[in-house]
C-alpha cells in the first residue's frame, strides 16, 4: 500500500528524551510519504511513545490505549502502535490478557532502538501482520537522522542514548539499554542549522549527559563546541549525575555568556543510608561538596534536583535528611516523586514497605519545603533585571508574554513590540513560588522617521 496521504498521529508520554525519539520517528516516517496530523480522528496510524519510570505514567497509556480501541472498533482499519519505553518493558503484556483487553487494538509495539522499523512495520500491519521489535542495540544513536521539527524557539537535542548507572529503583537501563554517544560533529551539524532557522535556546539531552564521550571530547568538550555555534542561542543540558560532574564542566558553564547558569542536578534522597541503597554511588557530602564548587564557580547559579519520597526502609530520620538537605542547599526547582516499585529492577525485591499514607505526607512534607523556598526565592527577585527570551503567548493571558529567564524561570509581562524568540530585559515587580511577573525594561528606542 501507498504511504502517500496516509496520516500519522503520534502522542507522546514521559521526559524530553521521548519527545525528541517522537521527532525522530516523525522525521522517518515523513521520508517515506506519510503525512503528520494532530488530529486523531483524521489519522490512519495512531502511535503512542510511552514511558514507564513510574507506575502512574503506565496507567495512563493503558487508559488512552482503551480509547485506542474504542476508535479502532469504529474503524478498523486504523493501525496503533505502542513505541517507547513501555513497548520495551511490557512486550508480552501488552499483547497478552494483562493489557486489561487493549492489546487486541495494538498492531505494532516497537522499543526505542528499532524505530527504523516503524515504516515497515505499519505496512505489514495494513497486510494483517502484528509487528514487535524491540531489540536493543549498543550502537543506534539515529545520528544520521535529522528530526522533524516544527518551527520555533527551543528544540531538544539528544547526544546520547540509554544508562548505565542501574540506580536500583530505575527501569531506564532496561528500557533503553547501554549509553552510547552520538558523534561531536553531528551534533554540532545540527545546531548550525537550528541557528540558521532562527531556533534560539537547544537542550542537549541524556539520562546521564557527564559520561558523553566521543574520540577523546567528553561533555564539556561537546558543551563548549556547541556553545560557540552561536551566541545567541541559549543551550542548556539536562541530566547531570552528582558522581561524575566535572570541574571542568562547572567551569565551561561559568565561561560561557550562553551557557545557561541553571544545573539539574538529581539527589533523590538526604540519607547516605538510602543512597547506598538507590545505587546512587555518591553520598551526602560528595553531593554537598559539588553544591559548593557550583555556587562558588557560578555565583547566580539556578539549581534544580529529582526527590523520591518513600523508597523502601526509609525512616522518619532519613526523610528528616532530605528536608535538611533541601533547606542547606535552596534548590530553585524540584520534581517530587514518590517510590513506584518497578518489577526486575534490584529495589523490587526490598519490601516496599513504606505504605502509601506515609508515602504520600513524606512527598508532601517535600513539595511544601520546596514551594516555601521556591517563593523566597523568587520574592528576592523584584526589582531586578532578567534578560528573558520570549517563548510565546502568556496562557492566562493574551496580552502578556511568556518567557523564561537564563536560570529557566518563568517571566510573565505584558506584551510588548517583541515578538516570541526575542530577547528582552524584564523588571521582576511581584512573583510567587513558580513564577516572575514584571514590566519590559529599557525597550530600544523607536526611531520614527521624519515627515
Ligand atoms: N537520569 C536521571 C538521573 O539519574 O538523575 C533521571 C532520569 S529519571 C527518568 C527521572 C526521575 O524519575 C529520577 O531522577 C527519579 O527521581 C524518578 N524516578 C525514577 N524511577 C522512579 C521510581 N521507580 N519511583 C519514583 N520515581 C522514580
Ligand atoms: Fe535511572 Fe539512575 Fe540512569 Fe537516571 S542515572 S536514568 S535514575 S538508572
Ligand atoms: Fe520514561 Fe523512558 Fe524517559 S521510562 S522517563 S520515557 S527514558
Amino acid at each position: 500500500m501507498s504511504n502517500s496521504k496516509k496520516r500519522v498521529y503520534l502522542e507522546t508520554y514521559g521526559c524530553q528524551m521521548n519527545v525528541a525519539d517522537s521527532e525522530v520517528v516523525l522525521s522517518l516516517l515523513a521520508t517515506e510519504g506519510f503525512e503528520i496530523t494532530n488530529s486523531l480522528e483524521k489519522a490512519d496510524v495512531v502511535l503512542v511513545n510511552t514511558c514507564s519510570v513510574r507506575e502512574n505514567a503506565e496507567q495512563r497509556v493503558y487508559g488512552r490505549l482503551g480509547e485506542f480501541k474504542r476508535l479502532k472498533h469504529e474503524r478498523p482499519e486504523v493501525v496503533v502502535g505502542v513505541l517507547g519505553c513501555m513497548a520495551e518493558r511490557l512486550r508480552s503484556k501488552l499483547t497478552g490478557e494483562k493489557a486489561k483487553g487493549v492489546g487486541q487494538a495494538v498492531d505494532l509495539i516497537v522499543g526505542p532502538d528499532e524505530y527504523r522499523k516503524v515504516p515497515e512495520l505499519i505496512q505489514k500491519a495494513w497486510r494483517g501482520e502484528k509487528g514487535i521489535a524491540v531489540q536493543l542495540s549498543r550502537v543506534e544513536t539515529y545520528d544520521d537522522i535529522t528530526p522533524l521539527r516544527t518551527e520555533g524557539i527551543s528544540a531538544w537535542i539528544s547526544i546520547m542514548r540509554g544508562c548505565d548507572k542501574f540506580c536500583t529503583f530505575c527501569v531506564v537501563p532496561f528500557t533503553r539499554g547501554r549509553e552510547r554517544s552520538r558523534s561531536l560533529t553531528s551534533i554540532v551539524n545540527e545546531v548550525e542549522v537550528l541557528s540558521s532557522r532562527g531556533f534560539k535556546e537547544v537542550t542537549l539531552l541524556g539520562q546521564n549527559v557527564n559520561s558523553y564521550r566521543d574520540n577523546g571530547n567528553d561533555f564539556a568538550d561537546l558543551l563548549r563546541a556547541v556553545a560557540h555555534v552561536d551566541s545567541s542561542i541559549r543551550v542548556r543540558f539536562t541530566t547531570s549525575h552528582p558522581q561524575d560532574m566535572s570541574d571542568k564542566l562547572i567551569e565551561t558553564v561559568a565561561d560561557h555568556e550562553n551557557i545557561c547558569n541553571f544545573i539539574h542536578l538529581p539527589v533523590q534522597s538526604g540519607s547516605d543510608r538510602i543512597l547506598g541503597l538507590m545505587n546512587r554511588t555518591y553520598n551526602r557530602v560528595h553531593y554537598l561538596r559539588l553544591i559548593e564548587a557550583i555556587k562558588k564557580s557560578i555565583p547566580n547559579v539556578s539549581l534544580s534536583t529529582d526527590f523520591i519520597a518513600g523508597f523502601p526502609t526509609e525512616t522518619e530520620d532519613d526523610h528528616k535528611q532530605t528536608l535538611e538537605l533541601m533547606q542547606e542547599i535552596r534548590y530553585d526547582g524540584a520534581f517530587m516523586f514518590t517510590y513506584s516499585p518497578r518489577e526486575n529492577t534490584p529495589a523490587f525485591i526490598m519490601v516496599d514497605d513504606i505504605n502509601a499514607g506515609v508515602k504520600s505526607r513524606r512527598v508532601t512534607e517535600i513539595v511544601a519545603l520546596q514551594n516555601r523556598i521556591s517563593l523566597e526565592k523568587n520574592l528576592e527577585h523584584i526589582g531586578e533585571t532578567f534578560e528573558v527570551l520570549v517563548d510565546g503567548e502568556s496562557k492566562k493571558s493574551s496580552s502578556h508574554w511568556q518567557g523564561r529567564t537564563d536560570g529557566n524561570k518563568t517571566a510573565i509581562f505584558p506584551k510588548h513590540n517583541c515578538q516570541p524568540g526575542d530577547y528582552i530585559h524584564v523588571q521582576i515587580d511581584r512573583a510567587n513560588s513558580a513564577t516572575l511577573f514584571g514590566s519590559v525594561a529599557n525597550v530600544p528606542e523607536v526611531i520614527e522617521e521624519a515627515a
